[in-house]
């Protein structure tokens, strides 16, 4: 699970145009999730290079089961479940030149990859981690939810509780993950959160704008359209909100200032050293240009 608080500055500003914004939707929301569901349903990892089979993918999760019994065998698993439990509030400040000026402190609260039905112990911890934190904006990068069996409502449950505890004076954007079923859009949308899918939203002070694009997980659901999204946004001073790093240099060739992503957990398994042995990334990208029309 990753906390972070941003607080970002304007250095030497240069103002941008400006623009007031409403949400830069594009095609409905019911093609993308039945394409989604398709996705899922045929089992395979979509990635931004090519996809893995569903033989890959098994092979995968058996090497983690391995390396799970393994741990239990030589009984590390308990301090591995107290490592996760271990999780703290981190505060960032950034300074960006060509922040729009009434954005200079703009504080954001980041969350990602809670998977709470996971790890129920999770729940206080992080609930006294949270509470009475005040923000302009809330984003969540993804993976709220972790076993595909388990209902929906194990993850979003405890997170609404939490988001009682949290002030946001701005709005609350969410992007899916790979562990996140195409139902987590309605499920957040219920709490408030509004979903990027490929899209883009203006948050607008005054007569200055930044713009946030967010993506559908790239992980295991990429398609074109992640990366018509990111090279098609609006101009401004731009934000991604990805679940995972793995188009992070797309971003950036596309003049993205900031990418906030979860999934790597810090690494999913690392040495004593913090060094991580396994940040489950399929490929960092090299940037390509997409053309054609908008699409979630
Ligand atoms: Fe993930």
């Amino acid at each position: 699970m990753t906390t972070t608080i941003l607080r970002i500055d304007a250095g030497r500003n240069t103002p941008s145009a400006a623009n007031s914004g409403k949400n830069h939707y594009s095609a409905p929301r019911q093609v993308w999730a039945e394409r989604r569901r398709a996705m899922g349903a045929q089992g395979a990892q979509f990635g931004p290079d090519e996809p893995r089979s569903l033989w890959q993918n098994r092979i995968f999760s058996a090497g983690l089961l391995a390396f799970y019994t393994g741990t239990r065998l030589v009984r590390l698993d308990g301090r591995g479940r107290r490592n996760a439990l271990d999780i703290q509030l981190v505060s960032r400040s950034i300074s960006f030149p060509d922040l729009p000026k009434s954005f200079d402190g703009y504080r954001i609260l980041h969350l990602s990859d809670t998977h709470l039905d996971c790890l129920p112990e999770l729940v206080p911890v992080a609930a006294r981690l949270l509470a009475g934190i005040e923000v302009d904006l809330l984003a969540l990068t993804g993976d709220i939810h972790g076993h595909h069996r388990a209902p929906l409502s194990a993850s979003t449950g405890p997170l609404a509780e939490w988001m009682k505890a949290v002030s946001v004076t701005d709005r609350r954007l969410a992007v899916l993950g790979n562990h996140d079923p195409a139902d987590m859009v309605g499920a957040l949308e219920e709490l408030g959160f509004e979903l990027l899918l490929n899209e883009s939203t203006l948050l607008s002070r005054g007569k200055e704008h930044i713009v946030l694009t967010g993506l559908d997980d790239v992980h295991r659901f990429f398609t074109p359209h992640a990366l018509r999204a990111l090279s098609q946004s609006p101009e401004g001073f731009r934000i991604a909100l990805v679940h995972s790093a793995e188009v992070a240099d797309h971003a950036a060739a596309a003049g993205y200032s900031l990418y906030l992503c979860g999934h790597t957990h810090g690494g999913q398994i690392c040495l004593p050293s913090g060094r991580p042995i396994i940040t489950h990334l399929l490929v960092v990208g090299t940037p390509v240009s997409v053309s054609g029309g908008r699409g979630t």
